[in-house]
């Protein structure tokens, strides 16, 4: 296993111009499986709400859904780092309860970092939450928790306005204290000019190849979630596929006796079950 992931490996990465891999996971046994595939980091995002507990958006995620599934990934990394997301509303009220609020993602949660979408109007949040010790990446760009005010999933900064306040935001969030930052969906280009202009790393979900790394969300990427598939998402496997297909076989072998077989069965002597009769 090569050395643990830190925030210190997101500085010294950047440094280097070597990219950082990011993947999404919600449960102990992904997370295992993508710790031993060496990932560098595993966002416990909100976008559990979606791929997880089916909800259409990630709108109704708790702190109580965080804590749980960030347990359970804390629990199967061994080498990456893990970043919990901040939900809905976690961040929004207080800046007291943002930093409590965060708190829990780490004392309960056990991540390692924090991450929490917006620019200007959360720097409030992110330096109190900074300052009480707690890594935290900040995210740009499409912010999924925006939805009903960006009227739908869709490419952001895109005119000079919307581009020059993404840019601005994420050096705000820099000065900040944030260590690193998630752009969505914004062009290329963009991307490319506020990775250039930033000493932090940035990770990029449909923001071109000159992130300083990227993410995904896991269950796109290995084709298991299939109500929605972004055009940024390229599935490197169809789980989806092999799921149905194994399944089919379990039951089918069921059916017709073949499954349970000998090999999948225990034993006991004929004259010890002949006494029962
Ligand atoms: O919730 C999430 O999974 C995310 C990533 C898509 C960046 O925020």
């Amino acid at each position: 296993m090569s050395k643990k992931f830190t925030v210190s490996s997101f500085q010294k990465a950047k440094k280097d111009k070597k990219k950082i891999s990011m993947l999404t996971a919600y449960d102990y046994s992904t997370a295992k499986l993508l710790d031993q595939a060496e990932v560098d980091s595993l966002l416990v995002g909100d976008s559990l709400g979606m791929v997880m507990l089916g909800y259409e958006n990630t709108l109704q995620v708790t702190m109580e859904d965080m804590v749980h599934h960030c347990k359970a990934v804390s629990r199967g990394a061994k080498r990456a780092m893990v970043i919990g997301d901040m939900p809905f509303l976690s961040y929004h009220i207080s800046i007291e309860e943002s930093v409590r609020n965060a708190g829990r993602l780490i004392q309960e949660g056990g991540v390692h970092a924090v991450k929490l979408e917006g620019g200007r109007d959360v720097i409030d949040q992110v330096s109190a939450i900074v300052k009480a010790q707690i890594p935290v990446i900040g995210h740009l760009g499409l912010t999924p928790q925006s939805i009903n005010m960006f009227g739908g999933f869709k490419v952001q900064g895109k005119n000079e306005e919307t581009a020059r306040k993404i840019l601005e935001d994420a050096m705000l969030l820099q000065e900040a204290g944030v260590f690193a930052i998630v752009l969505e969906c914004v062009p290329e280009k963009l991307a490319k000019l506020i990775s250039e202009k930033l000493d932090i790393p940035t990770i990029g979900i449909g923001a071109g190849k000159y992130c300083d790394g990227q993410v995904l969300v896991t269950q796109d990427m290995l084709g298991m979630y299939t109500d929605f598939t972004p055009k940024f998402v390229k599935q490197y496997a169809n789980l989806n596929e092999a799921i149905i297909d194994a399944t089919k076989a379990y039951v089918n072998e069921m059916e017709e006796g073949i499954f349970p077989s000998k090999e999948h069965t225990f034993q006991i002597d004929d004259e010890v079950i002949e006494k029962l009769y």
